[in-house]
């Protein structure tokens, strides 16, 4: 299994670190199957599993069970939980007693918190505890209704070294990585440029160290469409329509079951019936 060190080195080389999100074992096993170094159990789960329309909604509960289920089916993989909604914002002691369960209940490998500001030191305080950390910056999608929308982040000049010095609080702050979503390509050049720890983007261009996309998006699984910045792999909405109503039509005309399918009671042998 890769480790934050093993990432760190990466970044030296210059080898493209793979994130790819997973939510139950399947997903999981096909990350791990398919060569991701490292997989992210993001709050998206609250959009792309669990019908919801943002993340804000998702629970320490939710983040538990879904890692759960993730780590049993990636055995071998780095696994980062998204730590949800609210739940590193109040007292340091909340903060770490949540990061405690993830770590703990659910052995997550790594948390990631989302935003700069005061999140920095909430931050500091995990790692000096032992709980490796990704930091989150630009789109944050935790703070959507602040932000107004799922905008492209850092696109004038405060916002740009706002998030440049959030950046480099956060590295200070002991992060062992970073992930930006949604941002110019120059300015997630400039992140990788800037930081040691490796920086993984997702809408952030081509000179990240690294790339993540959510698992249903690159299947278009689920929602119909998908962000500019996805490349689509498969289409299993169409395979997954298809196949339903492929069993929908057979129940219904009667072709299933057909006779490969059912089970015969056991043929009385003539012998033992003392014929
Ligand atoms: O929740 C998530 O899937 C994420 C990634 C998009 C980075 O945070
Ligand atoms: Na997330």
């Amino acid at each position: 299994m890769k480790t934050t060190a093993a990432f760190k080195q990466m970044k030296e080389k210059k080898e493209p670190i793979v994130m790819l999100t997973a939510y139950d074992a399947p997903s999981a096993a096909a990350a791990e199957g398919g060569g991701a170094d490292v997989i992210l159990v993001g709050d998206s789960l609250g959009m792309v599993v669990l019908g919801y329309e943002s993340t804000v909604p998702v629970t320490m509960d939710d983040m538990v069970h879904h890692t759960k289920a993730v780590r049993r089916g990636a055995k071998d993989t780095f696994v980062i939980t998204d730590m949800p909604f609210m739940t590193y914002h109040g007292d340091i002691s909340e903060t770490i007693s949540h990061a405690r369960r993830l770590m703990q209940e659910a052995s997550a490998h790594a948390v990631k918190l989302e935003g700069g500001g005061e999140v920095i030191d909430h931050i500091a305080r995990l790692v000096s505890g032992g709980v490796p950390v990704a930091a989150h910056l630009g789109l944050t999608p935790q703070s959507v209704g602040v932000l107004g929308g799922y905008k492209v982040q850092g696109k004038d000049k405060a916002e740009r070294e706002a998030l440049l010095t959030d950046a480099a609080r956060a590295e200070k702050a002991g992060a062992s990585m970073l992930v930006v979503e949604l941002i110019p390509e120059s300015l997630g050049k400039e992140l990788a440029n800037m930081l040691t720890i490796p920086v993984i983007g997702i809408g952030a261009g081509r000179y990240t160290d690294g790339q993540v996309l959510v698992y249903h998006d690159i299947l278009r699984y689920g929602a119909a469409n998908v962000p500019k910045f996805v490349q689509v792999y498969a289409d299993l909405n169409e395979t997954i329509q298809t196949a339903v109503c492929s069993f929908t039509d057979d129940v219904k005309t009667g072709s299933f079951p057909a006779a490969e399918h059912v089970f015969q009671p056991l043929e009385p042998k003539d012998n033992e019936d003392g014929k």
